[in-house]
């Protein structure tokens, strides 16, 4: 008799279990919680793919509390937790990774206290090319001498306005009015003329989403540091494209503004691809940065310049844009390299309607590259053919790539410059990408959009 009551009492425990997590249904079968229902699919195999769920601003509930809604207990939400896709995000909104199959998705999408789901789509860093370093003539511009950039004009009201004759082609470029007339100079060598303006950036800080940024390469002079990484504390650059980007950003030797503050946000992995989710937070990450940089003494501005691209919107990718451009910073991304109308790539086709600055890719004789994305989604063209930069392994050494990924970061460059110079545009990016249209010049051939070159706006008639 006892044992019997025993037994009654731990089915009504099961039972009044169930109904924490579920109304019976009319039918009246519990329906299946959302534990359930992964674990039945799971069981028959079905295909999985990675989402961020996104919970509504309402819900204000422990985590705990949340799972607890879906059936998981706290054993099982470590459980959970130890999938390899499964990420807390610490981003704009609460949220989490997870791979879910299809009806678990819908489940999950169809509970009251969730904003939605997103398919958390891996990009890929632009498709560079990476040209071979060894078969150049660059001589690495070791000696004092090296680095003594010669003021050449000096105006009142005007920047002090330095030349860099040990110069890559695109440094030279976006320093001209006109094509480079290459006099049987190759592209792979430094011996083009730079002219820029001495402050240089100074005070303005660069975010580099990318593969990660050898911070120890001599170039950077200690002015790059290691902000976010998505890879387990890992933030080396193993492919070397993060490298050779923030080098043309902010490098000494390569870079087009040589004094800005170099910040690597590691979201592409070595075989450089990475997820919205990367992004996502990489982005909070600056946005928490900027604020607390904001209230320091002798900062200027923020750039973040990131080239990647995929198919596929992402809302949640959307907002935390727009969360950037609110705070005033700037953002520059490569159009990409597939000769496709940049429009039909995530997020290059968000730059028609928001600040964004999306850059194609033009080679030395001002011609689109025949791998560059073009139409009007294009903003401008940048140099990004043969371009030498930092090395992600040898401290001293360069990588030479080629890409819309190297046309970006030059606009990222100018605009360190022109912050300091134009301090109207500092934090207005709008304002500031029309700025750089209205000042670009040229006109490359093969383009259907944003037909200009980026230029530094020296306003002196250099010969490179
Ligand atoms: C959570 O939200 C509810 C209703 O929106 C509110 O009444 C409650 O005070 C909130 N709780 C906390 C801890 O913020
Ligand atoms: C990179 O790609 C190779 C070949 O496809 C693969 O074996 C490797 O696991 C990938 N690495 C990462 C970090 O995804
Ligand atoms: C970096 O330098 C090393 C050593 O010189 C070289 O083997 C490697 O290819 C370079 N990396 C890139 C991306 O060019
Ligand atoms: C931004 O990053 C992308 C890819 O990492 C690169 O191609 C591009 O040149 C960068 N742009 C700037 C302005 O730094």
């Amino acid at each position: 008799m006892k044992s019997f009551s025993l037994v009654s009492i731990s089915l009504l425990l099961a039972a009044a279990t169930e109904f924490v997590y579920s109304a019976p249904t009319a039918r009246g079968r519990a329906p299946e919680s959302i534990k359930q229902i992964r674990r039945r699919g799971l069981e028959k195999g079905e295909r999985t793919e990675r989402y961020i769920v996104v919970l509504k601003e309402a819900e204000n509930r422990t985590w705990g509390e949340v799972f607890n809604d879906m059936g998981y207990d706290p054993t099982d939400v470590e459980d959970l937790k130890a999938t390899p896709d499964f990420r807390m995000l610490k981003a704009f909104s609460r949220s989490f990774t997870l791979a879910m199959h299809n009806k678990e998705k819908e489940g999950v999408a169809a509970l009251s206290n969730i904003a939605y789901v997103q398919k958390d789509h891996i990009r890929f860093g632009a498709g560079v090319r990476i040209e071979d370093s060894r078969f150049n003539s660059v001589i690495k511009p070791k000696s004092k001498n090296a680095y003594r950039f010669p003021t050449i004009a000096r105006r009142d009201g005007q920047p002090n306005i330095q030349t860099q004759n040990n110069a890559g082609w695109s440094l030279g470029r976006i320093s001209s009015k006109h094509t480079i007339n290459k006099n049987g100079r190759d592209v792979n060598t430094l011996n083009f003329r730079y002219t820029f303006d001495a402050p240089c950036g100074s005070g303005v800080d660069v975010y580099v989403l990318d593969s990660g940024v050898n911070v120890n390469h001599v170039e950077f002079q200690g002015r790059a540091k290691n902000l976010f990484t998505a890879f387990n504390g890992d933030f080396r650059d193993e492919f070397g494209h993060g490298s050779n980007v923030a080098g043309i950003v902010g490098s000494r030797a390569y870079g087009v503004s040589k004094k800005v503050n170099i910040l690597s946000l590691r979201v592409l992995d070595a075989n450089n691809s990475g997820s919205d989710s990367n992004f996502i937070e990489a982005l909070q990450a600056v946005v928490t940065n900027h604020n607390k940089r904001k209230t320091e003494k002798g900062f200027v501005g923020s750039v973040v310049n990131f080239s990647i691209g995929g198919r596929g919107d992402n809302d949640l990718l959307e907002k935390a844009f727009q969360q950037v451009f609110a705070a005033g910073i700037h953002v520059t991304n490569s159009a990409m390299n597939a000769n496709e109308d940049a429009c039909t790539w995530h997020p290059q086709r968000y730059s028609q309607n928001s600040p964004m600055i999306t850059v194609g890719n033009a080679d030395i004789d001002d011609k689109k590259a025949a791998d560059s994305n073009f139409g009007a989604c294009v903003t401008l063209h940048g140099p990004g053919e043969f371009i030498i930069s930092a090395n992600n392994t040898d401290n001293e050494g360069i990588s030479i790539f080629s890409g819309t990924s190297q046309a970006s970061p030059g606009v990222a460059g100018v605009i360190a410059d022109l912050m300091l110079r134009f301090p109207k545009l500092r934090s207005n990016p709008q304002a500031m990408k029309e700025f750089l249209v209205k000042t670009a010049g040229g006109n490359v051939a093969g383009a259907t959009g944003g037909n200009k070159i980026l230029n530094n706006v020296i306003n002196f008639d250099n010969d490179p």
